[in-house]
């Protein structure tokens, strides 16, 4: 495995690769990527020119002024260790790398990207998906492997990259979650133990919710509201429970079978997301 930090160097090394399957990520790995990793592997066959790209870049520019930019997780090394013999190079750029100079040029997204994560955290997805753009032209692979557990997100990437028309195959990962179902998140370590252990009553709500739908609760309304009403009880606060089609993320509609219900709620100043995907019979 090799580190790179600068472009050139990252070009040098793919220079001969005939398939590239490509991980972004902003570092402090946990399980969920490593199975990411895992899926990237599982796509390019080793000794057929093929390679395993993980990027590690806490991006600034998805990050809003009062946001944890600066005391987001960096854990380089200990990245590098757990990425070894799973992954042929790491891309660790600087800032200056990636933003030689201001970012003046931007991928503008539809509107689906204002909703939910996008209406709290007003340019996180435009700052994500302009520098996966950027990623993506620098590494250029035939595959790029996402996580569900940030659905809004993948969904925003698979659009742009159709829309777009990039080659590149988007895989979407499922959410890796700990023994008592906790999705794993780089955040999970800014809750107290006390926290930690109230942190499941959000997947536990999705769950109930999504038992509700398929014994066929249709009122999508009422099982939005009890769910933050809920979470609120417990002391949580709830930005949204949302139940969307899978398909666009637009609002569930009663001929989509394929639906997702995706919350974000904090406990303490720790804000965490999930999902969980909800198919019904025909
Ligand atoms: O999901 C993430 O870790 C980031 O949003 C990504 C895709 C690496 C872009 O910075």
């Amino acid at each position: 495995m090799q580190v790179v930090s600068t472009i050139a160097e990252l070009r040098t090394r793919l220079a001969d690769k005939r398939a590239i399957a490509f991980v972004p990520t902003m570092g402090n790995l946990h399980a969920g990527h490593l199975d990411l990793v895992r899926l990237a592997r599982e796509s390019v066959a080793r000794g057929h020119g093929g390679c395993v790209v993980a990027s590690i870049f806490v991006n600034p520019l998805q990050f809003g002024p009062n946001e944890d930019f600066d005391k987001y997780p960096r854990t380089l090394d200990a990245d590098c260790a757990r990425l070894e013999g799973s992954v042929d190079v790491v891309f660790a750029p600087s800032i200056n790398e990636m933003y030689p100079a201001q970012q003046t040029v931007f991928v503008e997204l539809p509107t689906i990207a204002n909703e939910m994560e996008g209406a709290t955290r007003p340019g996180h997805f435009r700052g994500m998906a302009t520098v996966v753009l950027k990623l993506l032209n620098i590494v250029q692979p035939q595959v790029a492997v996402f996580g569900k557990k940030d659905y809004q997100q993948l969904h925003i990437i698979r659009q742009m990259v159709a829309q777009l028309n990039l080659p590149i195959r988007i895989v979407g990962g499922e959410t890796v979650r700990a023994a008592d179902g906790l999705a794993l998140s780089s955040r999970n370590q800014y809750l107290s133990q006390a926290e930690r252990g109230e942190a499941i009553f959000l997947y536990q709500t999705l769950q109930g919710m999504r038992l509700a739908i398929l014994q066929g609760e249709r009122d999508i309304e009422r099982l939005q509201q009890q769910a933050v009403e809920a979470l609120v009880a417990r002391g949580w606060r709830a930005e949204y429970v949302a139940v969307r089609n899978q398909s666009d993320l637009q609002a569930a509609s009663q001929s989509q079978r394929d639906l997702v219900i995706l919350a974000a709620a904090s406990l303490g100043n720790t804000r965490l997301l999930d999902n969980i995907e909800v198919c019904l019979a025909d």
